[in-house]
């Protein structure tokens, strides 16, 4: 607990589940007030009343289209004033198929959730961020950003898509202020994966065991880099992909 994120306003995608709510509740401990955003409305309420109402605004809706996107950022402005920090984490994945199992339906709601959401987010939410001296965006994407076989066709090239997307924004808004940088995790127990993890499948087990780490990682470990991220203790970095995945990638 400490008080980096006193006085800041992160808006959070996905913050009913997994990550997203480990980054709500580990944000909220050092000072920040949350908008905590999710498709799944229970979820988000509940995110929000461990948190307490006070420095709590959940909102339900769909990060994948524009106008709900615009409705969300706009109630998180006219709630809290402002959005310091953005953190776009909410994600699908896609049953790791490969290019020619992958209909069109499925490749376009992948992309849409997984990518063109950041995009839609960013935009609503960058001008009033430049407005008011700057901010922080943190884009979750995986080691599917940097390596193939950490899902299918369509979720790694919408994890790639993320960490581009990442780079641009910090190529275009870093002299205004605004830092953003994206996330690689590996395995990570979260609603996403744990149907995969508790199948006890022998390949899935093997590789996950085949990891440095022996083990996969938890929700709260990627919020401390999130928490670093969005800290002024990041002061000087910019546009990066930070790996954790418990050593996946080494090989
Ligand atoms: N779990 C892993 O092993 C792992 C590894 C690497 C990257 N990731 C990425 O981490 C991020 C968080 O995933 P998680 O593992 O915590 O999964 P999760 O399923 O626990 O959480 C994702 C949340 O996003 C919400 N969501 C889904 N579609 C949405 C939409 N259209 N609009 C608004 N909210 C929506 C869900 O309701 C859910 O609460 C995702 O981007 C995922 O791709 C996960």
């Amino acid at each position: 607990m400490s008080d980096k994120l006193a006085g800041k306003v992160a808006f959070i995608t996905g913050a009913g589940s997994g990550m997203g709510k480990a980054v709500a509740l580990e944000f909220a401990r050092n000072g920040a007030k949350i908008v905590a955003v999710d498709i799944n409305k229970e979820s988000v309420n509940n995110t929000c009343f461990e948190i307490g109402a006070e420095n709590a605004f959940p909102i339900d809706g769909d990060i994948s289209t524009a106008d709900s996107v615009k409705r969300m950022c706009d109630e998180a402005i006219a709630h809290f004033g402002r959005v310091d920090i953005l953190v776009n984490n909410a994600g699908i994945l896609d049953n790791y198929l490969p290019v020619t199992e992958t209909d069109e339906a499925l490749w376009d709601k992948v992309l849409n959730v997984n990518l063109k959401s950041m995009f839609l987010t960013t935009r609503a939410l960058i001008p009033q961020m430049v407005d008011g001296g700057g901010g922080v965006i943190i884009n979750v994407a995986s080691i599917a950003a940097l390596v193939a076989g950490g899902g299918g066709a369509a979720y790694t090239a919408s994890k790639h898509g993320v960490v581009g997307l990442t780079r641009q924004i910090a190529f275009d808004y870093g002299l205004k202020g605004v830092r953003a940088n994206a996330i690689c995790p590996g395995a990570v127990e979260t609603g996403m994966t744990k149907d995969i993890f508790a199948s006890d499948d022998v390949a899935v087990m093997a590789a996950v065991r085949s990891v440095p780490a022996g083990r996969y990682g938890k929700p709260e470990e990627i919020a401390k880099l999130a928490l670093y991220l969005a800290s002024e203790d990041a002061s000087f970095v910019h546009g990066a992909a930070f790996v954790i995945d418990g050593g996946w990638t080494v090989k």
